[in-house]
């Protein structure tokens, strides 16, 4: 097991410090990615592509665009990055309960607009996604894997429903998700994610797993301003091209909902947890997913200030610092 990301008390951002109740811990650095590619999840997996995280599989979710999509993105990112020696299994077609809810209005009809690229050299390895995990999970020992969720949390539950032992075999989830102070960006209450599938959500957040959750409240603080889509078009690389390429296609969305400079890089933020913990700071809260409701279905309703005896179980993050997250990535993509 590599274990790069130990961000302990004493390496933390100044604010983590004012945030009583912060839990830091290890994360294993042998991942899963469980992804539904989209731009900022295609960048996600460029910037671990790049890295030295040791990925044992990408499982692919249907959310951003339907599954047969996402899976064929996820082919097209790896020949990207010279990668087709990282498995690629293909999950679940759609939630739970009720109908897949896509967001081809902010990725586009391919859910990876922005570039062309050719089609992928390879196919998407034998196996259902959910079976892998628990596979991978299952083999390997205690603490040692630790899963990245990019998408909505379908895969994962079916995971847990077929071998909940995987809950406690699991060094952790870090996970792009939810919303609060910012609300949502799918509904006032709800983020895309977990809003295509809240019960899957519901279920991972009772399982009793060590949760990291990127919220909007922290993804809407790294935007893909001008001069940080200009450094990728400086590195002169195919990867850092395209990944302006998508950028120009998707902030466009962001820049008229938002007005902001920018998109945000949500899924990116998963992944530069691991190797740079210490560039993001929160608090350790309960988490509670909203599944009946019409109105807020989809919400997390997060305990920020302990008003509740609900028992804390995930770190929340809400504060970044955006510039070494750009220097970050940028760099790292410039390793492709
Ligand atoms: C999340 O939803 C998707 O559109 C993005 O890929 C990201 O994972 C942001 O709400
Ligand atoms: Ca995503």
């Amino acid at each position: 097991m590599v274990v790069l990301a130990d961000a302990c008390h004493h390496d933390l951002a100044p604010d983590a410090l004012a945030f009583p109740g912060a839990r830091w811990g290890k994360m294993a650095t042998s991942i899963i990615i469980d992804t539904d590619p989209g731009q900022d999840d295609a960048v996600a997996l460029l910037l671990a592509l790049g890295s030295p995280l040791d990925i044992l599989a990408i499982t692919v979710v249907a959310g951003n665009v339907p599954l047969d999509l996402t899976v064929h993105n996820t082919l097209v990112v790896c020949d990207v990055a010279n990668r087709s020696d990282v498995p690629v299994y293909a999950g679940a077609g759609g939630p739970l309960e009720g109908v897949l809810v896509t967001a081809e209005y902010v990725h586009g009809p391919t859910g990876l607009d922005g570039y062309e690229l050719p089609d992928p050299t390879r196919h998407v390895s034998d196996g259902f996604a959910p079976d892998r995990i628990v596979e991978l999970v299952m083999g390997h020992p205690p603490g040692e894997i630790t899963l990245c969720t990019l998408g909505p949390l379908t895969n994962v539950a079916l995971a847990l429903r077929q071998e909940p032992a995987i809950a406690g075999r699991l060094a952790g989830i870090v996970m792009m998700g939810g919303g609060f102070f910012e609300g949502g960006n799918t509904t006032p209450a709800a983020e895309f994610n977990i809003f295509v599938d809240p019960m899957a959500a519901a279920e991972v957040f009772r399982a009793g797993i060590d949760i990291v959750m990127m919220p909007l409240d922290v993804t809407h603080k790294v935007l893909s301003n001008a001069a940080r889509v200009d450094a990728f078009k400086q590195l002169g690389n195919h990867a850092g091209e395209v990944i302006a390429g998508w950028i120009d296609f998707f902030d466009r969305y962001d820049r008229e909902k938002y007005g902001t400079d920018g998109a945000p890089l949500h899924d990116p933020c998963v992944i530069a947890y691991l190797l740079e913990p210490e560039l993001f700071s929160g608090r350790f809260c309960n988490v509670e997913i909203e599944t009946e409701s019409a109105l807020t279905r989809g919400m997390t309703v997060v305990d920020w200030w302990g008003v509740t005896d609900r028992a804390p179980n995930a770190q929340v993050m809400r504060e970044v610092d955006a510039d070494r997250f750009f220097a970050l990535l940028t760099r790292t993509v410039g390793m492709l």
